[in-house]
């Protein structure tokens, strides 16, 4: 039987003019969320919607699929997954978002979050939410530009305002935007200070579209809470999502789980990711991913350092069946000394 909070997961949602089946999605985050990674997650399900890595909307019309690291997608993830375009200038992000368009993606995200010294001295990601009018500007230049869902992700802003989040929140939906996801953080707060969730709340009772909370989501009991506690009407997992993979469909589709799902998870990934990376593509996004992974175990850190030292992903691959000969050694949260990475 689905308890109330499987019921919740799975109630449709309405995106401007499309429909997604659940409310638990997959925050976009870039060198974990890629093409690799999305088909693990894919593999087990439970998710409404995927988003991709933070895209160059510079970039994007000039890309290959075949050649890019980041534009890149597998057609049957196409109906579930939303690109995420990151820039400056509205006319550059209305021309990738209609590329993102054509290409057959669910929606389009834009980054208004990152607040990465590289992304804020170019005036992209979180830096545009010292400018108001222009990041407005932006929304509805890709408004105009595209009818797919158009989402924007945002933190709370450079000073730690709900009134300034919630303006902004109110500015975007004006612009025409479809969707917000929030990060209650104060740029450039990276993840040391717990987010702000009740500022969530008020985001969400400022605007009429969906708002999805993000920051913090370790357990179902974390999801419950933001959920009462903000009102919002879905939940963005970020680093939860790649350290347990299968997290959204045992949250929403009542998979249950044991010991074994960890190394054959981690292994199943040395293997997806040589098929669409070179060996040293491939090894630098596994030593991503096992940053947050390790963090499900009391002696992560061990194994953090071992696969950091690796060579090679054959290396890597007899590291993970050497530690999970045993069964691990599994904690409740996630280790936030390597969590906050
Ligand atoms: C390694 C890493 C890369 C990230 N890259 C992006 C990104 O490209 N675009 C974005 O909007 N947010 C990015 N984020 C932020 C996440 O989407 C999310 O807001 C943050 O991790 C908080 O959610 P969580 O506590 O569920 O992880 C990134 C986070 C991490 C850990």
């Amino acid at each position: 039987m689905r308890d109330r909070l499987a019921e919740f997961l799975n109630q449709p949602l309405t995106v401007g003019n499309r429909t997604i089946s659940g409310r638990l999605v997959l925050a976009p985050m870039t060198h974990l969320g890629n093409i690799a990674m999305r088909e693990l997650l894919a593999s087990f399900g439970g998710f409404g919607l995927l988003f991709s890595e933070m895209c160059s909307a510079r970039r994007i019309p000039h890309e290959n699929r075949e050649a890019s690291d980041l534009f890149r997608w597998r057609d049957q993830e196409l109906p579930h997954l939303v690109c995420q375009i990151v820039g400056f200038d509205p006319a550059t992000m209305a021309r990738a978002a209609r590329t993102v368009q054509e290409a057959g993606f669910f929606g389009v995200d834009l980054n208004f979050g990152c607040s990465v010294a590289a992304i804020c001295s170019r005036s992209c990601g979180a830096a545009l939410l010292k400018q108001p009018s222009l990041a407005a500007a932006i929304v509805k230049a890709v408004r105009r530009s595209v009818s797919i869902p158009v989402f924007v992700k945002f933190r709370t802003g450079w000073q730690d305002s709900p009134l300034a989040a919630v303006d902004l929140a109110r500015r975007f939906e004006a612009a025409g935007a479809d969707a917000l996801t929030f990060h209650p953080r104060v740029a450039p707060d990276r993840r040391s200070r717990p987010p702000r969730w009740e500022y969530i709340g008020l985001v969400k009772q400022a605007v009429s579209i969906p708002v999805f909370g993000n920051g913090n989501v370790f357990s179902r009991a974390d999801c419950i809470t933001m959920l009462s506690m903000t009102g919002c009407d879905g939940i963005a997992l970020g680093r939860m999502a790649v350290a347990r993979p299968w997290v959204f469909s045992e949250w929403a589709n009542g998979l249950s789980v044991g010991p074994n799902i960890y190394g054959s998870t981690a292994l199943r990934l040395t293997d997806l990711l040589p098929l669409y990376f070179d060996d040293v593509r491939a090894v630098r996004r596994f030593k991503k991913f096992a940053l947050y992974f390790a963090a499900n175990f009391r002696f992560g850190h061990t194994l953090y350092t071992r696969i950091f030292n690796a060579s090679d992903m054959e290396a890597i691959r007899s590291i993970l069946r050497s530690f999970f000969q045993t069964p691990p050694d599994l904690t409740m949260r996630p280790n936030m000394n390597l969590f906050n990475n």
